[in-house]
């Protein structure tokens, strides 16, 4: 079965969304919807349809089947957008611990390590652990010119020529096909590249060959997670908003937030295969949805990742008894990869006797509906995801029921989901203090900033 929403709870009252909060909810979900299509009919939006796109596809299975047995690492050099999906895959689809993994119980495919930084102790520290000749580096960016991919890129290309090594066989890019330094830049190594279609951005790309290329060459079922994907897409592609997911979804969170004042969006899988996901979602919320509209005013609500059950233990105190300005989000597995007995022992112990005989599996379930319901009790609104199981097929929909939710979120909140103009002013600082050309303009409006002044630091 599908992916399924409960939102019972985001319905409780008191505390949560009323009649009359809700009343007007499919008025505005169907003018979201048409804004949303209107994107997609134009051809700016293109990420519903890479489900879809066989040549993607194409690309894709045909570079892994070249490269099985050839690599024992592959190493993402990329960062955001670039990053988060691979590992959010890798975490959700591979055996746990995979880069700890034997050859033989990784079943030859190769290890996968995504650099998401560009922090010294790390890179020349992965760098120096890996034997450069059994390695292939996927440099990834959309825009060919992120300053974080180009310096780890400068670095792993000054080792590979340095070693005496073909870059032709270590490095592979995946970029936009036409716009950015890098796409010239295979040419002129002669290094493959593969596609990012125009119209697809970097936090909305991972069905592209910046996730299906590093899944695929370790393994990873690429056509179920678009199949998965292209599932969902049909579903959310519903006009009538109760049978539509991700439009639900995103109407609850937006009246959630513009009504109840829930500024803060949690989302919680109580699954350690998802642990990443939660990364991946937070990215592509807050990156999306955190604007500032024509009119001055800034949206968007602040997503927050937690883990269950573990965050029993850290964060969900402050959810149950803290500002009440939360939704959580949960996401619950039904069919576990494996499950584990508890045995019995130390009957006579009240802590330890009643345990004997469930599963772990069972132990986590139990504690993430019951969290669930204490958070209602409380009138704290909340909502599970229920997934069959964590495979392919099932983290692809996942996956296109949380990108469309936030395209229409982006229409509800009536900003503009798929730029980021918010991170171009550091961008260009950065760049005026590395002494790029060009940033002579951020450089002049650098000088004017107040300087760090001793009185205010001790
Ligand atoms: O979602 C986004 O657009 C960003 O997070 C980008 O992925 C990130 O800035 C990296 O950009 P690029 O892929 O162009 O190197």
């Amino acid at each position: 079965m599908g992916l399924r929403l409960d939102y019972s709870n985001m319905m409780i009252s008191p505390g949560g969304i009323d009649q009359r909060t809700g009343a007007g909810a499919g008025k505005q979900f169907a003018e979201a919807k048409r804004g949303f299509d209107s994107l997609r009919a134009s051809g700016t939006v293109g990420f519903v349809d890479l489900p879809n796109d066989r040549g993607l596809l194409e690309q894709v299975t045909r570079f892994s089947a070249a490269a099985r047995g050839k690599y024992d690492d592959v190493v993402i050099l990329g960062i955001g957008g670039s990053a988060l999906g691979p590992i959010a895959l890798r975490t959700a689809l591979r055996p746990s611990g995979w880069n700890m993994l034997d050859e033989k119980a990784r079943s030859g495919f190769p290890r996968l390590h995504v650099l998401d930084n560009v922090d010294p102790e790390t890179i020349a520290a992965l760098l120096d652990r890996l034997q450069l000749a059994r390695t292939l580096f996927i440099v990834t960016s959309k825009s060919g010119g992120t300053a974080e991919t180009m310096a780890q890129f400068l670095i792993v290309h000054d080792r590979i020529v340095s070693a005496r090594l073909d870059v032709r066989k270590q490095l592979v890019f995946v970029t936009d096909p036409k716009q950015g330094a890098l796409r010239p830049l295979a040419q002129r190594l002669n290094v493959p590249a593969l596609d990012i279609p125009p119209n697809v951005g970097g936090r909305f790309s991972v069905l592209t060959p910046v996730g299906t290329l590093p899944a695929a060459l370790i393994g990873i079922d690429v056509k179920s997670i678009l199949e998965g994907a292209g599932a969902m897409a049909r579903r959310c592609d519903n006009p009538d908003l109760s049978g539509n997911p991700a439009g639900v979804y995103a109407m609850l969170q937006w009246l959630a937030h513009t009504e109840l004042n829930k500024s803060i969006a949690v989302f919680m899988p109580y699954s350690d295969p998802l642990r990443d996901f939660a990364g991946w979602v937070v990215q592509l919320w807050a990156e999306s949805l955190g604007k500032t509209r024509p009119d001055g005013t800034s949206v968007g609500s602040t997503p927050l990742a937690a883990l269950g059950a573990t965050d029993q233990h850290a964060q969900v105190q402050l959810f149950m008894e803290g500002p009440a300005n939360k939704t959580i989000t949960f996401v619950s597995v039904k069919v576990k990869g494996t499950d584990v007995k508890i045995p019995g022992g130390f009957p006579d112990v009240k802590e330890l006797g009643y345990l004997a005989g469930h599963t772990l599996g069972e132990l986590i379930d139990v504690e993430q509906r019951a969290t669930a319901g204490a958070l209602a009790r409380r009138g704290r609104p909340n909502m599970t995801i229920h997934l069959d199981r964590v495979d392919a097929s099932h983290v692809g929909e996942l996956m296109m029921f949380l990108e469309i939710a936030t395209a229409y979120a982006g229409q509800l909140y009536g900003i503009d989901a798929f730029d980021q103009p918010g991170v171009e002013l550091g961008k260009q600082f950065a760049y005026a203090l590395l002494g790029r050309p060009g940033a002579d303009a951020a450089r002049k409006e650098w000088e004017t900033l107040p300087k760090s002044d001793p009185r205010w630091s001790v």
